[in-house]
């Protein structure tokens, strides 16, 4: 089985160790903005979308100045008019931010509430819709008086029902939705829109109900079956870790549908096993090894070394902790 393991090794390292979390969507934009590009946990910014991006900056009611990506802010504007006639009263709380702005607020939420908290609410930076200046953090006024902070701002049910069935016509979409963390990465955020620049999707979206990952076919990717198993050698937390850190390749794996991600167990632990596995990288000093097996459709066209319109069953990911205690793969395949 090593000697497999490695052929498949070398003919996937490149790619693999290269596009770690390199989004589907986002390979295909060579230039311009795509109003509808897809970023959350596993798809990166594009690489490009700096240099295209078009923004406007202005000063809101608590003095902060807020950037938006010009087309979105010319929508945001008709949309707080129209919420005005309702006596609705909304600013931006934040748009567009920079990576630099992102591992701020990662850092500054880390301090404020703890590693865990930050990591389930703030983006990582790079992956942060906020980078791209189609998502707008609102916030309310309420008889004159701004209220800003999170948990205020959640008590106002009503207020974001009323907003949120404008949305659409503007062409914003509310992004992440009560109960389905499983699809989008975060917790419901009645605050956070987004801007598709198309009213009839956007309607369509919202009158569903769906998550923008299901409207755009993305949705598997972040949504597999898994099945951590039993382990005396990680914790559950390790173990959703990896499950991450395989996602987030797989996500390169063009046109590929991933099924599901199973912990096999701890037996492949072995000293013989650790010690191959060390000899594979120059650096490495793992310690310990976490097998896993995955279910996947490769696409029409095939991908990579692997066969058209196939199912793989259990494709074996051997993943080790690295000294800072972060997830690598070290070794996939049959
Ligand atoms: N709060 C959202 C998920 C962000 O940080 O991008
Ligand atoms: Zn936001």
């Amino acid at each position: 089985m090593f000697k497999k393991l490695i052929v498949l090794v070398l003919a996937l390292a490149m790619t693999v160790t290269l596009c770690a979390c390199g989004g589907k969507e986002n390979k295909k934009e060579a230039t311009g903005i795509n109003y509808k590009v897809l970023v959350n946990k596993l798809h990166k910014l594009p690489a490009n979308w700096e240099k295209e991006l078009k923004t406007t900056t202005f000063t809101n009611t608590v003095g902060d100045k807020v950037e938006v990506e010009n087309k979105a802010y010319k929508a945001y504007l008709k949309l707080k008019e129209e919420l005005k006639k309702d006596k609705i009263y909304v600013d931006l709380d934040s748009a567009r931010r920079s990576v630099a702005d992102q591992k701020r607020i990662m850092k500054d939420f880390t301090k404020q509430y703890g590693a865990d908290y930050a990591k389930k609410t703030v983006a990582e930076p790079g992956y942060s819709e906020h980078h791209t200046g189609l998502a707008l953090d609102l916030y309310l006024i309420i008889d004159g008086k701004d209220i800003t902070e999170n948990e205020d701002m959640v008590k106002y049910t009503g207020t974001w029902a009323q907003i949120h069935n404008k949305l659409a016509k503007y062409g914003f979409i509310l992004r992440y939705l009560r109960d389905k963390e499983q699809i989008t990465g975060y917790g419901y955020e009645p605050w956070h829109i987004r801007y598709i620049d198309d009213p009839k999707a956007a309607k369509e979206i919202m009158k569903k109900g769906e998550t923008f990952e299901n409207y755009l076919g993305a949705a598997k990717d972040t949504n597999p079956k898994i099945d951590l198993g039993k382990s005396k050698l990680w914790k559950k937390d390790e173990l959703k870790e990896a499950t991450v850190t395989i996602k987030c390749q797989f996500a390169s794996w063009d046109g590929c549908e991933l099924e599901s991600i199973t912990y096999v167990g701890d037996k492949c632990n072995t000293p013989k096993n650790i010690k191959w596995l060390n000899s594979l990288n120059k650096n490495g000093k793992y310690k310990k090894i976490a097998e896993f097996k995955m279910n996947f459709k490769t696409p029409k066209k095939g991908w990579g070394t692997l066969e058209p319109n196939k199912n793989y069953k259990d494709y074996e990911w051997w993943l080790a902790q690295n000294k800072e205690g972060d997830w690598e793969v070290v070794t996939m395949g049959y």
